[in-house]
Order: C-alpha cells, then structure tokens, then sequence
C-alpha cells in the first residue's frame, strides 16, 4: 500500500479543516470515504492481507474513519450554522433605516377649500349648483343687471372668446341659471372657476376660484345675511373671529356690503397682515336686486333674497397664511404637501 493510514488520516484531517464550504467538504469526504475514496480502497484491500497484517492495519484504518467522519460531521455543523449566519446578516430587518414615502395624492388646497366652505353652507340647508365657465354676455352681465359700458365688460377686464361669448368673471352668473330652473325658496352655492384679465402679483391671478351664494325666499332680510355669514366665518376661521359689514357697490344688490373677519395675525390690534387695520376683508354680499329678481321672472314683491360671493384664494390664503396667490398655482409638491 502506498500511502499508510496515518498519512491518509493526516490528509483528511487537514482538508476538512481547510474546507470553506459544504460544497468543499463533500468533496473532502468522496476524496477519502467515497466509493473510490482513498480510505475506501485501503479498507477493501484489506481481504487479501495476512491474517495479522488484516487486524492491525482493520482496526487503524477502521478508527481513522471514524475519525474523520467525526470530524466531518463537525465541520458540516460549523460550515452550515456560519451560513445561516450570513444569510441571516442580509436579511435582518433594519429598523432603523428610513421607511419609503408611498406615493399618494392629496387634494389641492384649493378644492380643498372649496369643499371646506361648500360644507358649511350645506350644513345650514344649501345646495351646491354649478354653471358653465363659457358664459354668455347675458347671463355673466346683462341679467345681472350690470348697466351698459359698465368698465367690467371691457375687454380690460374679460375675456371674450367669441362674438356674446365671455370666460365668466365671476359665479354670480349661475345665480341666474338656477333661478330660471326653480322656483322660490331657492338656496344654493355655486362653486367654480372664473377668469379676468388682471396683471398676475401677489394678490391677483388671471384665473381664480369662487363660491357664489343665493337664499331667495319670502320675507329674506338683511339681518339673515348678516347672521349666515356671520355663522360661516366662526365656522371657518373659529368661535373668536368677529365680522364687519361696510356698505359697498355691486350692480346685482341692493343694498350691497362687503365683510371683513379679524385679521388672523393680530386678532384685530392691528399688523403688517392687515395693513395696521386689524381686518380682512373676505366677500362681497348684498340683498338681491329687485331688477335680477324680475329678470328671471320672480316677483320683487312676493320674494326677497340675499346674495354673496367670496374669492377661494383669498381665504385659504388667509386660513394657511400664505402670502402669495401664484403659489397656489405653481404646483410646487414641497409646499403643497405642507398645507
Ligand atoms: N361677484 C362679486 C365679485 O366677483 C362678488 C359678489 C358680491 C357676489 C356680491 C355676490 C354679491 O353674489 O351679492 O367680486
């Protein structure tokens, strides 16, 4: 025999100690107790060995594979649990690490105004109607009872996309096509787009949001205006804020006024936000014209109404304290995601 069993046993010790994986180390053991394996042939050769020569060579080679399978088996273990420890190192959750931002989408600040104010009113009985953005020059200012030349119907001020066709200029325009449909009591909100040619700055945009409002019923006041928009304001400012109504003009109203809230910076002593004033003015309003009343057929007689419309702009402007119209409009998701 060529190699004697303790060579061979030396051999197969230091490789399994030297096999780095169990792929190595069942190489390790067909190399030596394999069916061709190298202790495998000393074993078989056994049978035509002397009788003395067969014991003492049986037994060492019997023992050196009981050793090295001994050792096999141990390096198996220390191989397979170093593995599970690797494999367990890349999978470990780390809790530590930044969560990923799914993706979603989030109402506009705008519209979600818009539902804010609309909710208000229909808790206290309104409807939301809408109208067309292309308007005719009738229903935008002829039955609004805008005089003839009034400088609104400049082409300044609208845009006029073709001959008796304007981008309508204000909601109020659907005040008109809702009293033509029903008959009193009659108490909508209109919200929507609407379009003049105003130069873009801080405060004015070419393209702006209203919600345009109507209670006409028997026997409306001045004093139920007064107290619906009043409630409004608490309702979307909170319980501290206090309203004041000034006189002001619109062709479609009569009397016609304007309402301010306190100012949100200063809660009325007076800042920088409100121009030292301690107020806001936030919508115009006023008690329907008896002319737009006739002009949709109603009796100025029998029924009376109040009217309203407020810029979207102006109060999530003043409710999120952003300072500049345009950048509602920039799309920019850092700010929007913020309000
Ligand atoms: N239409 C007016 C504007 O755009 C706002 C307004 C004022 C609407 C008085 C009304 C109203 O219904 O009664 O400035």
């Amino acid at each position: 025999m060529a190699t004697s069993v303790e060579e061979i046993l030396r051999n197969a010790l230091s490789d399994v100690e030297s096999a780095s994986s169990l792929q190595e180390l069942e190489q390790v053991r067909v190399r030596y107790l394999g069916r061709r394996g190298s202790l495998t042939a000393v074993l078989r050769s056994l049978a035509q060995l002397p009788e003395r020569e067969r014991r003492e060579r049986g037994q060492a080679a019997n023992q050196a594979r009981q050793r090295i399978e001994e050792q096999l088996t141990a390096r198996r273990e220390a191989l397979q649990e170093e593995q599970r420890r690797a494999e367990q190192a890349v999978r470990r959750l780390d809790v530590t690490l930044p969560g990923r931002y799914p993706l979603s989408g989030l109402l506009h600040p705008l519209s979600r105004a818009t539902r804010e104010i609309c909710e208000i009113f229909i808790g206290m009985g309104f409807e939301v109607v809408s109208g067309p953005e292309l308007e005719t020059e009738y229903y935008n200012f002829t039955a609004l009872n805008f005089p003839e030349h009034h400088p609104v119907m400049d082409e300044h001020d609208s845009f006029y996309i073709a001959e008796g066709r304007v981008l309508r200029t204000e909601t109020s325009a659907v005040q008109i096509r809702t009293m033509e449909k029903r008959e009193p009591p009659v108490r909508v909100v209109a919200p929507g787009r609407c379009y003049r040619r105003d130069p873009v700055d801080a405060t004015h945009c070419h393209t702006f949001q209203q919600v345009e409002g109507l209670y006409v019923d028997r026997g409306v006041r001045f004093s139920d205006l007064k107290g619906t928009l009043a409630l409004f304001a608490r309702k979307m400012f909170g319980e501290r804020v206090q309203v004041r109504f000034r006189p002001d003009y619109f062709p479609f109203t009569e009397p016609s006024a304007d309402m301010s809230v306190t100012c949100f910076g200063c809660e009325g002593a007076g800042c920088r936000i409100c121009s030292e004033s301690g107020w806001l003015e936030l919508l115009g309003c006023g008690m329907v014209h008896p002319n737009v009343l006739r002009n949709v057929g109603y009796d100025p007689e029998e029924v009376t109404g109040f009217a309203f419309g407020m810029g979207v702009e102006r109060i999530a402007m003043r409710r999120w304290g952003i300072p500049d119209i345009r950048i509602f409009y920039q799309n920019d998701l850092r700010v929007l995601r913020q309000l």
